[in-house]
């Protein structure tokens, strides 16, 4: 009797001490019930909540770039769902960047990062491209690390975080290990508090208005197609498939034609740059469509200012620019995807439509203190 008590406690300790050393668990047990699946993570960068605490400090601190003049925060702002509300971002030297910012919500979620970038699959990867590109410079730190070391070193607030988060390593302030820490924060980002999340997953039946619900009915029908692009608990996993039955995840909707054979602006055309096969000129992932409210301007490059004129674009199947350089008229686009035809509907079911893609907007984001600048009362470090 006693053995087996005492077997009963040793399973019991050990397992627990497993959920522990995984960690991942840490990290999903604060997703909501109805989201547990789905999700990609780095084996290599277990989550730690000390990690986590750390990266924060470091998502917000602009002494990561050059100049000191950007932090991640400057381009993926809580207050706009972690993006900048720019068309398109601007680095530490003022140069555009190509595209628009994207919202760092529920990451883990997604098989691809950036819009184009097919072999970018983990945060723990794609931070390179804020801290060291060039073309154009966001952060600056290439060439710089050193200098940045030091000065994130010299900080007592960051000798007191590193000590907790790395306790065995001798030297914790290294490039990598700041990688680590910021991208253990980015991943803890969950937004799953919608009026739809309450309506669909929590049985509030009063949280969508009757405009919303009709809406929603039109995003999942099979006239209009939203959600065959716009699937999964993200509305960005699509549900089609090609020949060989594998999900196929870029499409161009048509937004350009500049020469009549599919050209998109030369700065940015899409899956194209990394595949090189002219089919590909256009063609972006899809994006989510949680937080819209807070995400504005739209598209790959910013080029929607409001939902009302995104819908447009999918009511026409495509989008006519008929003057400036950009001419063209992207409902000919020969790469535009099948499911972008074009369809006619009321000005009530356009209302309806842009209502419900509002009712994905979580605003519980944007004042969430877990994910607020914990710099707030030091104005020199923001
Ligand atoms: C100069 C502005 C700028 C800065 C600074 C910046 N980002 Fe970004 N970030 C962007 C833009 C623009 C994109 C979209 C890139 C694309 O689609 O090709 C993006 C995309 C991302 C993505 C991909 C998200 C997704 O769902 O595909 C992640 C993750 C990310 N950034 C994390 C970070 C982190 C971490 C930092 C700080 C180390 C950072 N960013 C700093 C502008 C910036
Ligand atoms: C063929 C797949 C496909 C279909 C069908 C589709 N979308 Fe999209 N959607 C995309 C892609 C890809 C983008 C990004 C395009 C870009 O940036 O160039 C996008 C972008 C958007 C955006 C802008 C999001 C942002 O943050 O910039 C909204 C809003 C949107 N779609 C809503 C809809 C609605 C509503 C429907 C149905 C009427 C729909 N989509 C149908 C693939 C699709």
């Amino acid at each position: 009797m006693r053995v087996l008590f005492f077997i009963v406690i040793f399973l019991y300790v050990a397992l627990n001490a497993c959920h522990v050393s995984v960690g991942k668990d840490n990290l999903v047990s604060s997703i909501p019930d109805f989201v547990k699946d789905g999700f990609y993570l780095d084996t290599q960068n277990t989550f730690t909540n000390a990690k986590a605490e750390l990266g924060k400090y470091l998502f917000y601190d602009r002494r990561l770039s050059v100049n000191k003049t950007k932090a991640c925060a400057t381009c993926h702002a809580q207050e706009f769902s972690f993006t900048d509300g720019y068309q398109r971002s601007a680095g530490a030297f003022g140069d555009l960047h190509q595209r628009n910012s994207k919202p760092l919500i529920n990451i883990i979620f997604n098989r691809y990062l950036t819009a184009s970038d097919s072999s970018l699959h983990l945060p723990e990867k794609q931070i390179n491209n804020p801290m060291f590109s060039t073309h154009p410079v966001e952060m600056g730190m290439k060439g710089n690390e050193e200098l940045i070391l030091k000065r994130i070193q010299a900080d007592t607030l960051y000798q007191r975080l590193f000590a907790v988060a790395f306790k065995k390593e001798k030297n914790p302030f290294t490039i990598f290990n700041i990688q680590q820490s910021i991208t253990s924060f980015i991943k803890s980002i969950f937004s799953f508090n919608s009026p739809y999340d309450n309506f669909n997953f929590r049985n509030k039946h009063d949280a969508l208005t009757e405009s919303q619900q009709n809406g929603m009915k039109l995003f999942f029908s099979d006239s209009l197609n939203c959600s065959k692009c716009h699937g999964g608990i993200n509305f960005n996993t699509p549900e089609i498939k090609d020949i060989k039955r594998n999900r196929i995840d870029y499409f161009n909707t048509g937004l350009y034609n500049l020469d009549s054979l599919g050209g998109y602006p030369s700065y940015d055309e899409g899956l194209y740059e990394h595949t090189k096969n002219k089919n590909d000129k256009g063609k972006y992932l899809v994006p989510t469509l949680r937080n819209l409210a807070f995400t504005g301007p739209y598209f790959h490059d910013g080029s929607a200012r409001t939902l009302d004129e995104v819908l447009r674009v999918y009511e026409e199947g495509g989008r006519n620019i008929d003057s400036g350089i950009y001419r063209g008229d992207g409902r000919r686009n020969v790469n535009k995807s099948p499911l972008i035809n074009g369809f006619r509907i009321s000005s009530q079911q356009h209302r309806d439509m842009v209502n419900f893609l509002l009712s994905l907007s979580d605003s519980t984001i944007i004042i969430n203190p877990n994910y607020a600048n914990p710099f707030i009362d030091d104005e020199t470090k923001r």
